[in-house]
Order: structure tokens, then C-alpha cells, then sequence
């Protein structure tokens, strides 16, 4: 496989809304960004995939988007921005742009104009249709937030189509104009030095919806084929799409370097195993045994002709410690264990803000402490279909959005360092014990971990590259497995539980002489034939000679 630069890359995901607050507003923003570079690059990040900034009505913070030329003031401004690119490159660290093109906001130009002039140009960027005759929806195609993704117009007496909120209408990638005018828009980002994009639930362009085809359409790949000609294909970018149902075949189609589509896509498949039949709000208990299962299987199927990338959460995601580890009393050793679990594997591992200090879910009391609109509409839709109240609350303290959104901890003077005025979202009361300036200070705490993991992964050109071959996979608290190549041998070990075990590990390991590369508690020299792990106990052990 030919060597990319972001194969062994760290990204470092920001929520801008969320991360730091410069001007006292309540709200993050790009200069309180550019404060904490030298905070990303002391991690050892080399990638910064940021969240919308662009011009937007913020119905979905940022998911909606006005102006895909403009920062949204709230955020700063154009000059900002490029202050933020340069002094990025300074540092060596790349800007990945969010590129929302599924849909744009309901106050973008287009469709202020699709909807007032229904003979411009622009009202076909759009997806409208007639009702039925007995003046009902067109199908029953659903919103990905809850309710008919249809919208009734009461001035054109038509409906346009909506896969989030009313306030995020559909673009259609029918119309060729609409691509170039897309296309043109990420040139012109690529002209400003960004180092690529991660592309918004880019599986949902193909859509066919008259034939009830939303995710994965045959227009897709045809279409990726089309923008990566006619922007990124020939730059050296870095390029991640959102790809909900991706199997790893169809994540090869999107990743594999000869079809030239894209670097890489974040698959779901490990994250949905806590949903019961799919849906996020009624979650269940991780299986470890499947889990594993899912991550070999893409580990595996991925390893020649397609590239992984590998998170535990992101900005739609609860927190990983909360979510598959222990966030009260094993709270730093599940981080950790977490962390290296994930960082030891193939493929281009992302950080999500907080996820460096082991920030954790957190538990609103009442439901208009929440501000997600996803969060919102389901607990309307939900509610009003006859799901309880307490069910709800409970979801949503597991799954909701807004665990991810929370103010960064900064340090534990009053709102986290976070800002001097009055957050746009409570804090996690937590962060008198869980902030950056405390883990700073601590040369045990999880940031040097992470710290560390990133280091190896730049040491050990195996991690990149090597094969991955699972161990104990019928095991149903330990998460284990190799990595080799001709020149290294690394062994990984993690419990996944709160229990102190033993476990045997398979003879053609046992008594070779090893370093420990990294651990959460114990030093091995030599593999013994039986480990005793204590509660989410993990190391990983460099086989000698
Ligand atoms: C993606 C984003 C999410 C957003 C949605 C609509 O899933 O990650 O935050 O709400 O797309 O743009
Ligand atoms: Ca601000």
C-alpha cells in the first residue's frame, strides 16, 4: 500500500460551540481555538477536524449552514479563520473542514430563493414534490430526528424533503449545477491551505427517494468519483466521509486508493451494538464477545484495499468512558484502557475533545437542560407516542447528543475556564475533579497517556501498518490481539471488566521476553502462561527477539 501522511496521523476532533470561549459570550469560538493550539499540539495531534464554523441559523449548531463561504459570528470571523490555518501550520497541525452538503440551512440563499421563486434556477438544488391526491405526504421516508422527513409549504403548496430538521432541506444531487457549484465552494476551502474534509452523512446523496432509497443509492460512489475529480483527487488531503451503513464492503468501495473516492470512512457498526433493533434511545448492554467480533471483522477485511479509521465517540456520541468503560471509581484506568484498546489498532485513530482527560456523560435532571434538537424532537415524538417520561430522561442521560457538548474542562475555577460569561449549556458539575490544568500536573493522568499512545504510534511503524490478528476471542471481559510485521511484534491486552481474572494466554506467547510499551498498572518482562489482570487492567507488550 502506498504511504499516506495520514495514515499515521492523530485527529483531534473540536466542537468549536463547546471547546473555548474567548469573548465572555457563552459560546466557544475560532480564537479561543487558536489559545489552546499549543494545548493540541503538546498532545501530539497532528490533524484538527473541526466542527462547522460556517454562517448558520444554528438550528443544529452548525449542521446547518447559511453560508458556506462565512463564519458564523458567533464563532468569529473570515480573518480569524485564516489566523487559525496559519497558526495551525505553524505547529504542523492540519484543518479538516466539515464539508454539510447533504443539506444546507432553510436560510441559505438557494433556498430563500427556491422557496420564494419557484421558476429560479435554484429551485431544483432542492427536493419538492406534489402531495399525494388525497393531499397526503409523498411516502413515509421518516427523519433521521424524528417525525415524516416531508415538510408541507404552505406558499408553494408543495413539499420538500428533509432527512434532518425541517430547517435542514435536502440538496439534490440530481442537478449537475448544484455539483459544480458544490464543487467550486471546496475549492476555493482548498485554496485557503485546509488539510481536507470530513463529509457529513456523504452515504445520503445518492438518494433515490421516489424509490425509497435514502443511504448507499448506486448514484453514490458514481457521484464521489465526480467531486474527488474535481477538487481533492489531485491534492494531498485528507478526506473522511460519515457512512452510517457502511458494511467493510462498501467501506472499501469509499476508501480503496484505486477507486479514488476517499481516505477513509467512520463506520458504525461497533458503535450500534448498545441499540436495540437501531435505535439509539433504547439502548443495551455491550456484548464484548460481539463487539470485538465487529471491530476484527473491519480490522481484517480492511487490511490491503481500504484504510480504517478508529473512534469510540464523537460529537453525536456519548462519552467512552461512560459509554464501554467505568466512570466513578475506575474512571482513569477504563479511559486508559480505552485509549489503548483503540490506539494500538489499524488505522487513523481520532480524539474527540475531553476524550484526552476522560470527561464523562452527564445526567440533566430536567429536559430543557438539553439543547440538541435531535434530543428535543425524539423526546417529543417519543413522549407523544406513549414512551415515559423516566424511560426518556434515561436514554438520553445514556445516548443524547448533548453528552458529547458539554463545555470543555479547562481548569476548576467557576464554568471550567470554559468562559467568563454564562454558558450556552450547563457544564458537567464535574469538573472541579475531571480538567486540563489537573491532568496537566498529573504525570499519571490519562492526557499522558494519550500522550504516549500517540508517540508510539509515530515510533512503531508496525501500529500503522502491521497485521492485526484478534486473541481470546471467545474471551468475555478481555479484549486482546497481535500486531506484527517482519521487523515487530506487539501484544495487547485489555480488561474490559471490573473484575479481577486470570486468563491463559495461548502458548505461542508465553515466556517470551518483552518490554512493556505502555500500561495502566502492571510492568511485564516476559509473557506469563497466566495473567492476572485487575479491574480494566491494559498494557501492550513489544515481544524481544
Ligand atoms: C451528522 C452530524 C450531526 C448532524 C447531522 C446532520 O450526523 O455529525 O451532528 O446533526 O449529520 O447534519
Ligand atoms: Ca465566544
Amino acid at each position: 500500500m502506498e504511504k499516506r501522511w495520514w495514515h499515521d496521523s492523530v485527529v483531534y476532533q473540536i466542537y468549536p460551540r463547546s471547546f473555548c470561549d474567548s469573548n465572555g459570550d457563552g459560546i466557544g469560538d475560532i480564537q479561543g481555538i487558536i489559545s489552546k493550539l499549543d494545548y493540541i499540539q503538546s498532545l501530539g495531534a497532528d490533524v484538527i477536524w473541526l466542527s462547522p464554523v460556517y454562517q448558520s441559523p444554528m438550528d443544529d449548531n452548525g449542521y446547518d449552514i447559511s453560508d458556506y463561504q462565512a463564519i458564523a459570528p458567533e464563532f468569529g470571523t473570515m480573518e480569524d479563520m485564516r489566523e487559525l490555518l496559519d497558526k495551525a501550520k505553524q505547529r504542523d497541525i492540519r484543518i479538516v473542514m466539515d464539508l454539510v452538503v447533504n443539506h444546507t440551512s432553510d436560510e441559505h440563499p438557494w433556498f430563500v430563493e427556491a422557496k420564494s421563486n419557484p421558476d429560479s434556477e435554484y429551485r431544483d438544488f432542492y427536493i419538492w414534490r406534489d402531495a399525494k391526491e388525497d393531499g397526503s405526504k409523498p411516502n413515509d421516508i421518516d427523519s433521521i430526528f424524528g417525525g415524516s422527513a416531508w415538510q408541507w409549504d404552505e406558499e408553494n403548496q408543495q413539499y420538500f424533503f428533509h432527512l434532518f430538521s425541517k430547517r435542514q432541506p435536502d440538496l439534490n444531487w440530481e442537478n449537475p449545477t448544484l455539483h459544480q457549484k458544490v464543487f467550486d465552494m471546496m475549492n476555493w476551502w482548498i485554496d485557503q491551505g485546509i488539510g481536507g474534509f470530513r463529509l457529513d452523512v456523504i452515504d445520503l446523496i445518492g438518494k433515490e427517494i421516489d424509490k425509497g432509497i435514502t443511504g448507499n443509492g448506486e448514484r453514490l460512489h458514481p457521484l464521489l468519483q465526480k467531486m474527488n475529480q474535481a477538487t481533492f483527487g489531485d491534492k494531498d488531503l485528507l478526506t473522511v466521509g460519515e457512512t452510517w451503513g457502511a458494511t467493510p464492503d462498501i467501506a472499501k468501495l469509499y476508501s480503496n486508493p484505486d477507486r479514488d473516492e476517499l481516505s477513509m470512512v467512520f463506520q458504525f457498526e461497533h458503535i450500534t451494538l448498545t441499540w436495540q433493533d437501531g435505535d439509539k434511545w433504547q439502548p443495551k448492554p455491550l456484548d464484548l464477545v460481539e463487539f470485538k467480533q465487529v471491530l476484527t471483522k473491519w480490522q481484517v477485511e480492511l487490511k490491503n484495499d481500504g484504510w480504517n479509521s478508529l473512534f469510540w465517540n464523537n460529537h453525536d456520541l456519548p462519552r467512552v468512558v461512560s459509554k464501554y468503560g467505568c466512570d466513578k471509581e475506575f474512571r482513569v484506568e477504563s479511559a486508559k484502557m480505552l485509549a489503548t484498546t483503540l490506539h494500538f489498532m489499524k488505522g487513523t485513530p481520532y480524539i474527540f475533545q475531553g476524550e484526552e482527560i476522560g470527561m464523562t456523560n452527564v445526567a440533566f435532571d430536567t429536559i430543557d437542560q438539553y439543547k440538541d434538537i435531535e434530543t428535543l424532537n425524539f423526546y417529543k415524538v417519543k413522549t407523544e407516542s406513549g414512551v415515559s417520561h423516566d424511560h426518556m430522561l434515561k436514554a438520553i442521560h445514556e445516548n443524547g447528543r448533548d453528552n458529547a457538548r458539554t463545555p470543555m474542562h479547562w481548569n476548576n475555577s467557576s464554568n471550567a475556564g470554559f468562559t467568563s460569561g454564562q454558558p450556552w449549556i450547563e457544564l458537567n458539575p464535574n469538573y472541579q475533579t475531571i480538567n486540563v490544568s489537573d491532568a496537566l500536573e498529573d504525570k499519571n493522568s490519562i492526557f499522558y497517556h494519550y500522550q504516549q499512545l500517540i508517540a508510539l504510534r509515530k515510533a512503531h511503524p508496525v501500529i500503522v501498518y502491521g497485521d492485526f490478528i484478534p486473541l481470546l476471542e471467545d474471551h468475555s471481559q478481555v479484549f486482546a490481539y497481535e500486531r506484527k510485521d517482519e521487523n515487530e511484534h506487539i501484544v495487547v491486552i485489555n480488561n474490559f471488566s471490573k473484575e479481577r481474572i486470570n486468563v491463559s494466554l495461548p502458548s505461542h506467547l508465553s515466556g517470551k521476553s518483552c518490554t512493556t510499551l505502555i500500561t495502566n498498572e502492571s510492568t511485564l518482562t516476559a509473557i506469563p502462561e497466566t495473567c492476572t489482570l485487575n479491574p480494566y487492567e491494559s498494557f501492550a507488550l513489544k515481544i524481544e527477539g
